[in-house]
């Protein structure tokens, strides 16, 4: 398809080359992602964030990897303003239908976050870009360079000084601990490959590859001192249960929350 000049590329129709394997996936799976028991938490995911970053009506926020949009909503209901950026045209499409006034999504790849010192926080949950671009179809030579670091630093600029940083990442222990037969844990790149499948919103089940980067908290904290901020929690964390748990090995993931230095 030849795209329209006199849009914006994120108003254009699905790209026929993807730029990124979710895309894909995304596009079969559209607001069925949202049936996924992992996506309910989200009401205490955001309360809890609210209070740990000290976001207030009026704060701005930049969600990185939004999907559809959920933790967007939760925060623009709160009064509190966000940009929201996802790759997937599929996921950027649905996170605007609805949206609370102060919400608004961009198509944009996570790699190349051109935001300057704009937002109070930026967020990135739930492997949101952070975590996905560490290895599969249109990652690129993921041994080479350091995807995770690039989106960091990415998140880190977009910030103002004293501003603050989230993400949460998959935990490398529970990935390795809990490994099942569909798993394929590359311990070179620390990259969980899964063979799965998922089903869009009529039930219809499509094959699935799914890469996902998982991290030690050592690895994170390097990952943000590597981006110019300041650690000031890392924490164990499951779906739909974020609390103040310091590192251990079986919960999923971990919550890294690091701080953009004051000038
Ligand atoms: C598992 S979903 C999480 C979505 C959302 N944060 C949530 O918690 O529901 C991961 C999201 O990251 C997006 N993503 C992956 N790589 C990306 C990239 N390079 N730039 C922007 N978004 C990306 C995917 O399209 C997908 O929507």
């Amino acid at each position: 398809m030849t795209p329209d000049p006199n849009v914006t590329p994120d108003q254009n129709e699905a790209s026929p080359t993807p730029d990124h394997w979710f895309e894909t996936v995304a596009d079969h799976l559209g607001a069925a992602y949202l049936r996924y028991s992992f996506t309910k938490g989200t009401e205490q995911e955001v309360a809890f964030l609210v209070d740990v970053l000290d976001l207030g009506p009026g704060a701005r926020v930049l969600d990185v990897g939004c999907g559809p949009g959920r933790h967007a909503h939760a925060l623009g209901r709160r009064g509190i303003e966000v940009v929201g950026v996802d790759i997937s045209r599929r996921f950027v499409e649905l996170a605007r239908s609805g949206a609370p006034p102060g919400v608004r999504f961009e198509r944009a790849d996570a790699r190349e976050l051109a935001f300057d010192a704009e937002f109070d926080a930026a967020l990135s949950l739930c492997q949101g870009a952070f975590g996905l671009v560490g290895a599969g179809p249109g990652t690129g030579s993921a041994a080479a360079v350091d995807p995770d670091g690039v989106v960091l630093a990415g998140m880190a600029r977009a910030v103002r000084p004293g501003g603050v940083v989230a993400v949460s990442a998959f935990s490398s222990y529970f990935q390795v601990g809990y490994l099942e037969d569909a798993d394929t844990f590359d311990a070179d790149r620390g990259v969980n490959h899964e063979l799965t499948s998922v089903r869009n919103e009529a039930g219809e089940e499509r094959p699935v590859d799914l890469w996902t980067s998982c991290f030690t908290p050592r690895e994170l904290r390097l990952l943000a001192v590597g981006a110019g901020l300041q650690v000031e929690h890392l924490w164990s964390v499951t779906p739909g249960a974020y609390h103040r748990d310091p590192p251990r090995l079986d919960r999923p993931e971990f919550l890294l929350v690091a701080r953009r230095p004051a000038l």
